[in-house]
């Protein structure tokens, strides 16, 4: 195990009727509101109503962005912040998935920030300081409500990017598992991968001498895998929709890891595919994941053969590490087609003419990922794998 610090500031508040308390979460924070939300889930759900009755009997002035994107864009972030600066909002607070939660992140350190915020996804400029902001989370996936990065994309320039910062973590998340209810099939599926695929960026490691990680890593996939299809066969099955909601928040809050090296070679391909075809994050790790498994796993098989038997039950009697290895990505395909994530880009109606632009972004600053480390012709070798 590597050293670590561990420091997350966001308060997490968990449970149904937890909105009730948004008032009281407000307090120590100004009356000037900006609320930030999606494309109309939380006002055919009654939620906006609900929050902005709370808001008001808490004396608070209330300014809105509505209509963030999935794959949030840099102009929905720009008119934000003028509108913070305008408004002179003291709070921000997100209503949404993990979308809307990042937009709301992304203008949050912009508005104290003389330059275009762009410049902290590119690295052009550190971040310092930042507006509180505080969720009201609708969709179990990103591990957004309690972490510092804020994912956002320049349409024009086909690139999506990144920020990490202390600054950037919520005050506040409250997560209400009913208010997951509403959240469509393919939606929850995206979030199901979602999480998943955050456990194995963090799971397939070289960072020896981690047994409290890996089990923890492995207590996470199980629980999302039984509660992922509870979920699917009953939407409003609370406890399932529970599990699935702690398990999104504790995937990546970096509690899961701590002292181990991650990889994120996935979520960078990833991230290439949604900046030019503008695909759902879950769609494309789905689709990614399981070939970044069979192009990297003769580089630790023993990791893979652990995770096939303990996550998936597989019984080792007579299989070799690399046959259970082989078996234990085999499931994962399995278990995403079963409950319908794509598993090919044709799938989504991407073919491989942008392979080579995908390839040379993801290796933009360098080679990609720790457990193995990948050039662009590599990550070329496993978008080709994902046709
Ligand atoms: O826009 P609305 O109308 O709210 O509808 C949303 C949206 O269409 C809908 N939805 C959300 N809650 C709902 C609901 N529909 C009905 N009932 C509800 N309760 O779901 C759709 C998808 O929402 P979105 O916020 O886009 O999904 P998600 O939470 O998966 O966020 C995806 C974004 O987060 C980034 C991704 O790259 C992508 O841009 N990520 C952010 C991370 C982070 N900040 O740590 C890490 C992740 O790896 C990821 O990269
Ligand atoms: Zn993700």
């Amino acid at each position: 195990m590597n050293t670590f610090q561990l420091y997350n500031p966001t308060k997490l508040v968990f449970g149904s009727g937890t909105v009730r308390q948004l008032g009281m979460l407000l307090k120590p924070y100004g009356k000037k509101i900006l609320l930030v939300y999606g494309g109309g889930s939380i006002q055919k759900s009654g939620l906006y109503d609900e929050v902005l009755g709370h808001l008001h009997k808490n004396g608070a002035t209330v300014h809105e962005l509505a209509g963030i994107e999935s794959n949030p864009r840099l102009t929905s972030v720009q008119a934000g912040i003028e509108l913070c600066r305008r408004e002179g909002i003291e709070f921000i607070l997100a209503v949404g998935g993990g979308s809307v939660i990042d937009a709301a992140k992304a203008i949050a350190v912009g508005v104290p920030y003389e330059g275009d915020v762009w410049d902290f996804f590119v690295g052009k400029a550190q971040i310092s300081e930042a507006l509180p902001l505080g969720t009201i989370l609708t969709l179990a996936a990103t591990g957004s409500e309690m972490n510092g990065s804020s994912v956002v994309s320049h349409w024009e320039a086909k690139l999506k990017r990144a920020f990490s910062s202390i600054h950037a973590y919520p005050r506040f998340s409250i997560l209400d598992p009913k208010l997951t209810f509403s959240v469509p099939r393919n939606q929850t599926v995206n979030g199901i991968v979602d999480i998943m695929s955050h456990v194995f960026e963090q799971y397939f490691s070289q960072t020896p001498d981690t047994p409290l990680q890996e089990r923890y890593a492995e207590s996470i996939l199980q629980t999302v895998v039984e509660n992922g299809e509870l979920a699917l066969a009953d939407g409003e099955n609370y406890e399932a929709r529970a599990n699935l909601l702690l398990c999104g928040t504790m995937a990546l809050n970096g509690t899961m890891n701590p002292g181990m090296q991650s990889d994120w070679a996935s979520h960078a391909i990833e991230h290439e595919i949604s900046a030019i075809y503008d695909i759902a994050h879950g769609a494309g790790l789905s689709i990614v994941f399981p070939n970044w498994m069979r192009y990297v796993y003769t580089s630790r098989p023993d990791r893979f053969a652990q995770y096939a038997v303990r996550v998936w039950g597989i019984d080792p009697t007579g299989r070799s590490e690399e046959e259970l290895a082989l078996a234990g990505i085999d499931a994962t395909r399995d278990y995403f087609r079963r409950i319908g994530a794509p598993s090919t880009l044709s799938e989504a109606g991407i073919g491989e003419e942008q392979l080579d632009r995908m390839a040379e972004e993801a290796v933009r600053y360098g080679p990609i990922g720790s457990f193995r480390k990948l050039e662009a012709s590599d990550v070329r070798e496993i978008l080709r794998m994902c046709l």
